[in-house]
């Protein structure tokens, strides 16, 4: 999975109790494609074993400078990332003032590689002075610095200190190994999942949409540089680390928020399926059971936000990709929605098809391009073609 298809990544694991954490990190890694190396210092070795890691990266994990003569300077030279998962305050102190008295930091003082550093420690350790001028020392070197996110920590304290969550690690390892884009500095809007119509005061009108493809996108777009806001309806919770999100429910609050985004936007990612009909009139109370046989609903056509925000982002020069969900005659309606609402690009979906659409992890795209060009691209998951999407938004707006 790109980017992570064929990259080397060094993983150093220091002594805390979060060092399990990065078993799951190393598994993720692996699973996304790439190969990890794996560094435990000698107090992680208290708390997690090397053949846990060898199982899982099927590769020797390296523990001790004289090991192999010059493992600290090809470990640090074959990487194309370095990750110090979880960084205690005695590595990072290491770190700071260029030590090398293991194979750690001797690695971390060779190596040329992007570094990220995810602190993990007691609350008071991580607030000390110390350790805070020791951060700023690693800001300054241009490493990457994740975390330390706040919750219950060791020894039934709670504050500042926890290693963040690995699926974040994996964000950030993603961005480091992305290559330049032509989305680095601009801002991008995503809109992702169902907008909800109320029907009475419990129930509303929705449909089935989980947020996956907008969600793919909005993380994909940040990868590649972009300062990604990420407006959504309730979808599935995953991860939106890095993103800026506004979360609404219905339709004219995403009408309102995207209005506003949209004033400084470079580009519209607008995957949200927004909910068409509204009732007409909103009953105040609850609509009982008893006496509700044959009960109709009036209902009406809800806000268009594409085609609402049309002039502005003419305007603007947006670049806009939408989508289309279709069940007949899906690339004429395609074409006809994109030019009717101000597109570049629009994604076509055929909804009754299987392995695409609402609900699955995969899609079967059609992308209609303003010229009338219409590319299919091959039943995948959600997450690639987010990536070759973005690939062709990049090339559309060079032309
Ligand atoms: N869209 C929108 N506002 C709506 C409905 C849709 O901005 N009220 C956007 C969607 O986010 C998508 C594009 O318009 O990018 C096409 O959405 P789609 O649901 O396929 O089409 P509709 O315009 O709703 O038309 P229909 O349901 O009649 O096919």
């Amino acid at each position: 999975m790109r980017p992570f298809d064929g990259r080397r990544v060094l993983l150093v694991v220091s002594g805390g109790i979060a060092a399990y954490k990065s078993a799951f990190l190393s598994r993720r890694l692996i699973q996304a494609g790439a190969s990890v190396d794996v560094i435990l210092t000698e107090a992680a070795q208290r708390f997690v074993g090397a053949e846990t890691f060898e199982g899982i990266t099927g590769r020797q994990v390296h523990t001790k400078l004289w090991q192999t003569a010059m493992a600290h300077l090809d470990l640090g030279k074959s990487a194309d990332v370095i990750v110090v998962a979880p960084a205690t305050a005695d590595l990072i102190s290491s770190m700071a003032v260029g030590g090398a008295k293991d194979l750690a930091s001797a690695t971390l003082l060779a190596a040329e590689a992007p570094v990220i550093v995810c602190p993990a420690m007691n609350t008071r350790m991580w607030k000390h002075p110390a350790t805070q001028a020791n951060i700023c020392s690693l800001l300054k070197f241009g490493y990457d610095i994740v975390g330390p996110a706040e919750g219950p920590l060791a020894e039934g304290e709670s504050g500042v200190g926890r290693l963040v969550e690995p699926e974040e690690i994996m964000a950030s390892i993603g961005k480091a190994l992305e290559s330049h884009s032509r989305f680095e500095g601009l801002k991008v809007v995503v809109t992702a999942g169902p907008t909800r119509s109320s029907l009475d005061p419990v129930r509303f009108l929705s449909n089935r949409s989980s947020g996956r493809m907008g969600y793919s996108l909005a993380r994909a777009s940040w990868r590649r540089g972009g300062s990604v806001t990420l407006i959504t309806g309730p979808a599935m919770p995953t991860s939106t680390f890095g993103l800026s999100v506004i979360e609404v429910e219905t339709a004219q609050e995403m009408q309102e928020a995207l209005k506003a985004e949209l004033a400084e936007a470079d580009v519209l990612i607008m995957t949200a399926a927004v909910a068409d009909f509204e009732v007409v009139r909103m009953p105040d109370a609850k609509i009982k059971k008893e006496g509700s046989e044959g009960l109709t609903l009036s209902l009406h056509p809800g806000p268009d936000l594409l085609l609402e925000t049309k002039s502005l982002r003419e305007k603007n020069g947006i670049f806009t990709l939408g989508f289309a969900l279709e069940t007949e005659d899906a690339i004429e309606n395609g074409r006809d929605k994109m030019e009717r609402k101000g597109m570049q690009l629009v994604a076509v979906n055929v909804a009754n098809e299987p392995g695409a659409g609402f609900e699955v992890e995969t899609n079967r795209i059609s992308l209609v391009h303003s010229s009338g060009k219409v590319e299919e691209l091959p039943l995948a998951t959600k997450e690639e073609l987010a990536d070759q999407l973005l690939d062709h938004i990049e090339s559309a707006m060079d032309e």
